[in-house]
């Protein structure tokens, strides 16, 4: 099996020098995949993903997403950040991420990937996905999304691109000829991802998150024995990537030998 990291929830740990410490974790378990969005966290893990790999000489491969619009207020210092978080919660006043709201135009497709590019410190990005078309007919309205993202592809800013998104709403999509056959695919884990069959799998790139939601379901609430986990990931859709996440660096470790001893960890090609 293969394995990469996810970063969607490392906003909500406050000390910089901790979120250092959980990519250096990733790093150091041997993970070279990580998975980040401008919405995570307003911009924070792209930045802090960027500070993490700066001076470091490749070998790492990294997924990015756009379309949720966000304003990238997580490049504030982190009380002041958190400090908005909070009135926006309170207020309902919308200051960051905008997940009720989705602009997938090209234009906009164009300058989130700057703003990644520039966060991230790099001059083109491995994997760039759509970020969850919310509806069947989201996915309907992307053509010209689609024709930017190859243009993209063919300039070089990005290595492949593809879509990102609940599994049932993809699928119903697909089913309609909607997703094109060559772009890379990032679903949450279900019983109806877990039926494909092993061919819709071959020559495609496939990410998959929800693990522990998904999984907790046959194996009971709390924490479940990380070696367990990959197992079972291992044998239920051994063709696809792994997005594993957490915030506790004894936890990372774990996860990276236990991929190690089932597969691989890295993810990046
Ligand atoms: N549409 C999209 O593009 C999309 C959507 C969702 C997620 N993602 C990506 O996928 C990544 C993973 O997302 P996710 O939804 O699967 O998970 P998640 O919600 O980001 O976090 C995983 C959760 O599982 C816990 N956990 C880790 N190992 C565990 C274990 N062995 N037993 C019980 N709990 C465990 C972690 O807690 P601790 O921190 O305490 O370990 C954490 O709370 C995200 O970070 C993001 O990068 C992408």
């Amino acid at each position: 099996m293969d394995a990469g990291f996810g970063l969607g929830r490392l906003h909500h740990v406050f000390r910089r020098s901790d979120r250092a410490r959980i990519i250096r974790s990733a790093l150091d378990a041997g993970f070279t995949h990580f998975d980040v969005a401008p919405v995570y966290g307003d911009g924070l893990a792209e930045i802090e993903l960027g500070r993490a790999l700066r001076g470091r000489s490749g070998g790492v491969t990294i997924t990015t997403k756009f379309g949720i619009p966000y304003r990238a207020i997580g490049r504030l210092p982190t009380p002041v950040y958190l400090a908005c978080r909070t009135v926006e919660r309170v207020t309902r006043l919308p200051l960051g991420a905008r997940y009720d709201r989705r602009d997938y135009a090209p234009a906009v497709l164009r300058r989130s990937l700057e703003g990644s590019l520039r966060r991230l410190g790099i001059e083109r990005v491995d994997y760039l996905l759509i970020h969850e078309p919310p509806t069947v007919g989201a996915y309907e309205a992307l053509g010209p999304t689609w024709d930017e993202l190859r243009r993209l592809k063919d300039a070089g800013s990005i290595g492949a691109f593809g879509v990102s998104g609940v599994s049932e709403t993809m699928l119903e999509a697909e089913r309609l000829g909607h997703v094109p056959a060559d772009s890379v695919r990032m679903l949450s884990m279900t019983d109806e991802v877990c039926r494909l069959p092993a061919a819709w799998f071959r020559g495609r790139k496939v990410f998959v998150y929800n693990l522990v939601k998904h999984l907790s379901r046959s194996m009971g609430p709390g924490r479940i024995e990380t070696r367990r986990l990959i197992e079972a990931f291992a044998g239920a859709l051994p063709g696809a990537t792994a997005i594993l996440a957490s915030n506790q660096p004894e936890e990372i470790a774990r996860m990276g030998r236990c991929v190690r001893e089932c597969g691989r960890v890295g993810a990046g090609t």
